[in-house]
């Protein structure tokens, strides 16, 4: 039999990267119950345990009675959703309605992002998808309900970098845009993935902020603690800022329809570009988690 009285976290998206991070998270706390919201349950299988109950859902087509279904019972509800504008803003804003209504404390939108709130609007679509959503969604805050962006700056991943443009590990370069001195905000997956689960149970008020991060290091100094794990490697600078500006403008033009040829960039601008740090930690108010520095996940072999 489920105890009903322990905590049911809902996390959509639980079967995506940060996703299956977050439910691990929440698992290591005794008694906390989750459930995952899953497109294709059969690819997720694995998830499912005692505690864990695969929900099929998909957002995209989900009914009031299928979003109600999906955050009956719900202490938070946390999504971890990627996609386009309909998934991030209209999909979310449904999901976060139906949380409130369902009695949910908070509703954890899929942000996991640096500073939304400081980056001008235009520089990243992606972030201006994620700031749309939250101008949105703070009408529905109230004294019993919280809508919380987790912002923890760029994940300290060999993926992640790679896909920024900025680490070729296996040619063992290192790229940058700017002066490579502007201070980027760092943290790895699992600490985000814990962060966000010790946020969703907190029993507390939690800021409409959350800022949380495991590092605040330029990407030369990124690059030392890389070469003194890995040895030598080569720094190369791309360009300057306004250099940058213009290559994702040129891309963009030429290449609307190929988001990989220019994403990339929009995202290095907000790295690069020092205007989406974070504010002040609030990393202080889970004392029991101790994020990796850079050093510390590169030393782990994360990077
Ligand atoms: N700051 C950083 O450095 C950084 C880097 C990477 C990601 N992020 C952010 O982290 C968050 C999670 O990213 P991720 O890489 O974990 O994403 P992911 O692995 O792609 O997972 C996203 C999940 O959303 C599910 N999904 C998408 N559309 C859906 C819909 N209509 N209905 C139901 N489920 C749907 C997908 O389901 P299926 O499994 O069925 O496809 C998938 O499991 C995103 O907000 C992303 O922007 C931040």
């Amino acid at each position: 039999m489920p105890n009903t009285t322990a905590p049911l976290v809902v996390v959509a998206g639980a079967n995506g990267r940060l996703g299956r991070l977050i439910v691990a998270s929440l698992l290591t706390q005794p008694g906390v119950r989750v459930r995952a919201l899953v497109r294709r349950p059969a690819e997720a299988a694995d998830l499912r345990s005692d505690r864990v109950e695969l929900h099929t859902f998909d957002l995209s087509t989900a009914t009031d009675a299928e979003l109600g279904a999906a955050t009956a019972g719900a202490f938070a509800v946390v999504s971890t959703l990627q996609g386009g504008p309909d998934v991030i803003i209209d999909g979310q804003l449904k999901l976060m309605a139906a949380a409130k209504a369902a009695g949910a404390r908070r509703f954890i939108p899929s942000d996991y992002s640096y500073n939304m709130f400081t980056l001008p609007p235009g520089v990243n679509i992606n972030t201006d998808w994620r700031r749309a959503f939250a101008e949105r969604a703070s009408a529905a805050r109230s004294a019993d309900f919280e809508v919380v962006h987790v912002l923890q700056g760029i994940f300290i991943d060999r993926l992640v970098m790679g896909f920024l443009g900025v680490l070729d590990a296996e040619r063992r370069v290192i790229r940058y845009w700017g002066d490579g001195q502007t201070l980027i905000d760092w943290t790895t997956w699992e600490d985000t993935a814990a962060f966000t689960a010790a946020a969703a149970l907190d029993e507390r008020p939690v800021p409409e902020r959350l800022f949380v991060s495991g590092d605040r290091r330029s990407l030369l100094d990124f690059a030392e603690a890389w070469s003194a794990v890995y040895g030598p490697l080569t720094v190369e600078r791309l360009g300057s800022l306004d250099e940058l500006k213009a290559e994702t403008a040129r891309r963009l033009a030429t290449s609307p329809q190929d988001m990989y040829a220019w994403l990339p960039l929009m995202y290095a601008q907000g790295v690069f570009g020092g205007e989406a740090l974070l504010g002040p930690s609030e990393a202080g108010r889970y004392p029991e988690l101790r994020p990796l520095t850079v050093a510390e996940a590169i030393a782990r072999g994360v990077v």
